[in-house]
């Protein structure tokens, strides 16, 4: 299995990407720790991979608070002995305005959601992938932050940071085997979309891209699976886009 033996906190893991990620890495033989706000959904995670016959464990997180992430890592380093793979991929999205009208209030909480969270995860991750002797690290990034989005900047900003900061870090640790990518996601099927959904204009927004559908959350976990297991070995410091052609335009 492609992750035998490799011990990974995925956040975010109550939805979406981070569930879909969650199921396909215990299908691969994970040692999964699973972080999420909302405890819940996290625990229904951890039941959907119990019912398929593996084992994950969930430990409640807001991603946004330096002690939950730091208590994190060190809980999954006790219980597993190590830290091999880190997904920084819990995110929120903001209510559509323009720059003027955005609440600083909303503004601030996009941001600490979004890219505050990929940089603690980082910063307490990395120390133990260290003393293991290398890791990989996959931050959840977004189309929106390589194109830019009108409406929503506070998550542009927040995604093109994600960008910004795996390349930084990638050429920080490489020489200690730390390996640093980002996932870029055009328009998948989750919760965080369901405003979308309702718009006049989900029919030509949920078509626009090569390949004429929105994602499954399904789809991205593969594209993190690859960047987190050794077949990716040569790769870091770069953002992987899984959008059906989004970029392209149609
Ligand atoms: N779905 C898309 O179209 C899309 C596109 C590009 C990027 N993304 C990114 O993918 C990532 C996953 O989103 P998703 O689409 O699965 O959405 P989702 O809403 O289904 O999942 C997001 C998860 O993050 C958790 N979360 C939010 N804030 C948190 C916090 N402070 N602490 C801990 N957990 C928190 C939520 O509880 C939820 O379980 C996000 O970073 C999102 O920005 C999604």
């Amino acid at each position: 299995m492609r992750l035998d033996n490799k011990t990974v906190i995925i956040t975010g893991a109550g939805s979406g990407i981070g569930r879909a990620t969650a199921l396909r890495f215990a299908s691969e033989g994970a040692q999964l720790m699973l972080a999420d706000w909302n405890e819940s959904t996290g625990e229904e995670t951890v039941r959907m991979i119990k019912e398929s016959g593996q084992s994950a464990v969930f430990q409640h997180t807001d991603v946004t608070k330096p002690e939950e992430v730091e208590q994190l890592v060190n809980r999954t380093v006790q219980l597993y002995g190590k830290l091999d793979v880190m997904v920084n991929n819990a995110g929120v999205s903001q209510t559509e305005n323009k720059i003027s009208n955005v609440p600083i209030d909303e503004w601030n909480k996009v941001v600490d959601v979004c890219l505050d969270s990929v940089f603690l995860g980082m910063k307490y991750a990395i120390p133990e992938m260290i003393k293991n002797g290398g890791g990989s690290v996959i931050n959840t990034a977004s189309v929106a932050g390589i194109k830019g989005q009108k409406l929503v900047a506070a998550y542009t900003a927040a995604k093109s940071g994600v960008i910004a900061i795996t390349k930084s870090t990638a050429l920080e640790y490489g020489k200690q085997n730390i390996r640093v990518n980002a996932i870029a996601p055009g328009i998948i099927d989750t919760a965080i979309i369901s405003g979308w959904r309702k718009a006049d204009k989900w029919p030509i927004l949920s078509t626009a891209n090569a390949l004429r559908r929105i994602g499954q959350p399904e789809e991205v976990a593969n594209a993190i699976l690859f960047l987190a297991s050794d077949e990716a070995s040569f790769i870091t410091g770069t953002t992987m886009v899984v959008d059906g052609g989004t970029l392209l335009g149609k």
